[in-house]
């Protein structure tokens, strides 16, 4: 009676083992740490005293992954193994599809062939493509992603959607997360990007640590507040605690079901960047830039069908976001590298 979390020593998938394990699941994981560290298992134990089982396993590999499957007795997946940088999926769009659509496909194999009905898939805001109005509800148009990487997603989406057609007894949530920012509360686990990050938390927290001389803010004549682009920021462990609101929910054998996990409201680029200097108490220098292409005014979620079918709530604020990030990136200035 296991749950594989598979890319569960990421940014997500670490928050969220820490959360099964404190809610007593147990937990396998595989990751071929393509985009993490072994450090991260020390770390959740720290935090849970617990040790979940792992195999370091890339799940495109039928083989390895099936001998995972034979020896523990699984009963629910949560898909979080891909890669997912936006410029990264531009430059290789073909690693992007073997990558995040091959490991999908492999996992769907092995769930039909071990008779595994539950499976919990990381999708993403960017199926929704270049929004025409916010917030997003889950029936909104998807589409017209406007990078491989946001393909790979939606792609994987319609993968699911085939499956459960073919198999009745399939029970699948695909979560549609926004951006997802903060760290746990005790500084032991967060994100650790390679090299320069793309987003904009990392880069605000580099820049607190003088990794960076300034932030570039990309863009201020959007048509927002105050100019700076909009976004649905939700704290990690919030995020982290809707898949285990999606755990319960295909419990009740619903089939395929789809919802957002966002806060609901937006908060532009500068709103981040004073809640971030307010909460941790110091300046942070940011210049006006050129705006970054692909990027759109405004992006959030319509969030009451996750809270009506499967009572998912935000608990946590920016603020709390703002702090737990920081305590992160000030205790591990090179993340999990000491
Ligand atoms: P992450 O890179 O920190 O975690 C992904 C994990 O998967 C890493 O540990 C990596 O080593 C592992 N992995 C990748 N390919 C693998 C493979 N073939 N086999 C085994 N392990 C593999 O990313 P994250 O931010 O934790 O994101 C988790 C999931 O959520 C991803 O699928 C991502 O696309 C999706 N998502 C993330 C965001 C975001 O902003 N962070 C937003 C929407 C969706
Ligand atoms: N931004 C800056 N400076 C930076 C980084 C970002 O001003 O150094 C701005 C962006 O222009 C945007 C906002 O901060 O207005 C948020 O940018 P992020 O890169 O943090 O997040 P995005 O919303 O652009 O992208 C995220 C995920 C993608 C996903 C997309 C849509 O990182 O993987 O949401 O769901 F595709």
């Amino acid at each position: 009676m296991a749950v594989l979390v598979t890319g569960g020593t990421g940014y997500i998938g670490s928050h969220t083992v820490v959360e099964l394990l404190n809610n007593n699941y147990d937990v396998v994981i595989v990751d071929n740490y393509v985009n993490s560290k072994p450090e991260v298992l020390n770390r959740i134990f720290k935090i849970t005293g617990k040790k979940p089982r792992f195999y370091e396993v890339d799940c495109t590999d039928y083989a390895k992954l099936k001998k995972v499957f034979q020896k523990e007795k699984i009963t629910d997946i949560i898909h979080f193994a891909g890669l997912k940088s936006v410029a990264e999926s531009v430059a290789k769009p073909q690693l992007y599809i073997d990558n995040n659509i091959g490991s999908s496909k492999v996992l769907l194999r092995l769930m039909d062939e071990f008779n595994v009905t539950n499976i919990v898939f990381s999708s993403s805001a960017t199926v929704y493509g270049v929004p025409d109005h916010v917030p997003l509800k889950e029936s909104d148009k998807i589409g017209g992603c406007t990078n491989p990487y946001g393909q790979t997603k939606l792609d994987i989406e319609y993968l699911l959607k085939d499956y459960a057609k073919e198999h009745k007894e399939a029970n699948i949530a695909i979560l549609r997360y926004f951006n997802p920012i903060g760290a746990h509360e005790s500084g032991l686990i967060g994100e650790d990007p390679n090299g320069i990050p793309n987003n904009l938390m990392p880069y605000i927290t580099q820049v607190a640590v003088g990794k960076r001389p300034h932030l570039n803010v990309y863009g201020d004549d959007y048509k927002t507040v105050d100019g700076t682009g909009v976004r649905d920021y939700i704290h990690v462990v919030d995020l982290a605690h809707g898949h285990l609101c999606a755990l319960k929910k295909l419990e009740e054998k619903p089939g395929l079901v789809i919802y957002n996990l966002g806060t609901g409201k937006g908060t532009s680029v500068l709103e981040l960047v004073h809640a971030f200097e307010k909460a941790n108490n110091m300046k942070l220098p940011y210049v006006i830039c050129p705006r970054r292409p692909g990027d759109v005014d405004e992006n959030y979620a319509e969030v009451s069908k996750a809270y009506k079918e499967m009572g998912f709530k935000t608990k946590l604020n920016i603020e709390d976001a703002c702090r737990d990030s920081w305590r992160w990136q000030s205790k591990n200035p090179n993340g999990y590298d000491k």
